[in-house]
C-alpha cells in the first residue's frame, strides 16, 4: 500500500527529520543531489541515503545531525491544517473505543485536514476500506496532500467523498455494510439517522465533540433512535512527565482540553435491550436521580446521621454569624446579638 516504510535503513524519497545544533529541526525529503544547506555549512542528502534510522551524520562543517523518520504523531502535528485536527492522543483512543480492526469497513466525516484518516489506515490496515467524507473540497485537498505525504502515495483502499454525509453516504455504502463510523463534526446528530441504516447491527458509531452541549445533545439524539446501546462517554487528558535525576514531576504546561468521546453499538433489527428505563429521556432539567448523584454518599464522602448533620448545621451557623460580626466591624456597624447587622444603623 504505502511506498515509504516506516522502518529500515533511508531510501531515495524518504522524509526524514533532522536534528541539529541547539536542537534545531529541518524536515527534508531525500535526493540523490539533495543538499541542506544551513549557515552552519551544508549536508549532502546522499551521505544519510543507506544509513540506519537513527543515526547521527556531520555536515560540512563537523556539525551533528541526528536523523529520523518521522513518527505518524510527529507528522500530524506539523503538517498544513484546513481544520482543526485530531489530537495524536484521541486518535488512540478513537481507534481502540471505536474497536478499528484489521480489514475493517470504516467510514469518517468529516476528514478536515486527514490526521484522523491516517490513524484509521493505519488500524485497518491493506485489507480494509476507509471511505472519508467531507463537505468541503478545499479540507478534502488537504487531506488528500498530507495522506500522499506521510504514505508516499494515495492508499488504494482509501476513498474521499466530497458531500455532505447526510446525502453522500446512502449514495455511497450499501445500507448494513459499515463496520465503524467515526464523526467528527459540527452536528453530529443530523448525521446519526445515516449511520444507524450504515452500520452492520454490533457496528460502533463514535463521535468527536468539543464541547459539552454538542456531547449532551448527541447522545439524547443517539438514545431517542432506540436503534444503540447505551452511548457511552469519556474524555482523555495526557500529562507528560520530566524525568530526570531526582527531579521526576509533572510537565507544567499540557493540553488540557481537546474534546469528548462518545461511543454506541447498532442493535439488530427490532432488538429491544433489557434496560431501557434511562432511554429517550425527554427531561430537560434535573430529576431526583441528578440530584441525587451529588450526595455526600454517591461522591464517595461517607455517609452522615442526622445527629451529625445537625451538628453540622449548628457549626455553619456559628461560622457565618462570626462572619457577619467581622464583617460588621469593617464597616463599624453595631451587630445584634445573634450577628444579624442592624437595619437601623
Ligand atoms: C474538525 S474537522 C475534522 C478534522 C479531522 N478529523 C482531522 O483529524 O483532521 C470537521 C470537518 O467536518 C466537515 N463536516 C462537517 N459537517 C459535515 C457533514 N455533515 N458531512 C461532511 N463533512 C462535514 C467540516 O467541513 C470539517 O472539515
Amino acid at each position: 500500500m504505502s511506498a515509504v516504510r516506516p522502518s529500515g535503513p533511508f531510501r531515495e524519497g524518504d522524509r526524514v527529520q533532522l536534528t541539529g545544533p541547539k536542537g534545531r529541526m529541518h524536515t527534508i525529503t531525500l535526493r540523490e543531489d539533495g543538499e541542506l544547506h544551513t549557515h552552519q555549512g551544508v549536508l549532502r542528502h546522499r551521505d544519510l541515503i543507506g544509513l540506519p534510522d537513527g543515526s547521527v551524520v556531520e555536515n560540512s562543517s563537523g556539525h551533528g545531525y541526528l536523523v529520523l523518520r518521522p513518527l505518524l504523531r510527529d507528522f500530524v502535528m506539523s503538517m498544513p491544517r484546513g481544520a482543526a485536527i485530531v489530537y495524536p492522543k484521541d486518535a488512540a483512543q478513537i481507534v481502540t473505543q471505536a474497536d478499528v480492526f484489521p480489514g475493517a469497513i470504516v467510514v469518517e466525516a468529516g476528514v478536515g485536514s486527514g490526521a484522523l484518516s491516517l490513524s484509521l489506515l493505519r488500524a485497518i490496515g491493506p485489507e480494509g476500506r476507509l471511505l472519508s467524507f467531507e463537505r468541503r473540497d478545499d479540507f478534502a485537498e488537504v487531506a488528500r496532500a498530507n495522506i500522499e505525504t506521510f504514505l508516499g502515495e494515495r492508499p488504494a483502499n482509501w476513498d474521499v467523498i466530497v458531500g455532505d454525509l447526510v446525502d453522500a453516504l446512502p449514495e455511497s455504502v450499501p445500507a448494513g455494510t459499515a463496520d465503524r463510523v467515526v464523526l467528527d463534526m459540527l452536528a453530529p446528530w443530523e448525521c446519526i439517522d445515516v449511520v444507524a441504516e450504515t452500520l452492520t447491527p454490533g457496528g460502533v458509531v463514535l463521535c468527536y465533540v468539543a464541547t459539552a452541549t454538542q456531547l449532551s445533545r448527541v447522545a439524547e439524539y443517539i438514545r431517542g433512535t432506540g436503534l444503540f446501546t447505551e452511548p457511552e462517554a469519556s474524555e482523555t487528558m495526557v500529562r507528560g512527565w520530566h524525568v530526570e535525576g531526582l527531579a521526576v514531576r509533572p510537565d507544567h504546561r499540557m493540553v488540557a482540553h481537546t474534546g469528548f468521546l462518545i461511543t454506541a453499538r447498532r442493535l439488530a433489527p427490532g432488538a429491544v435491550p433489557p434496560d431501557v428505563k434511562r432511554r429517550a429521556s425527554k427531561k430537560a432539567g434535573y430529576g431526583d436521580e441528578d440530584v441525587e448523584l451529588w450526595t455526600p454518599g454517591a461522591v464517595g464522602d461517607r455517609e452522615i446521621t442526622d445527629k451529625n448533620l445537625r451538628k453540622r448545621v449548628r457549626e455553619a451557623q456559628k461560622a457565618a454569624s462570626g462572619a457577619r460580626i467581622a464583617a460588621d466591624a469593617r464597616t463599624d456597624r453595631p451587630a445584634s446579638p445573634d450577628g444579624d447587622s442592624d437595619p437601623s444603623a
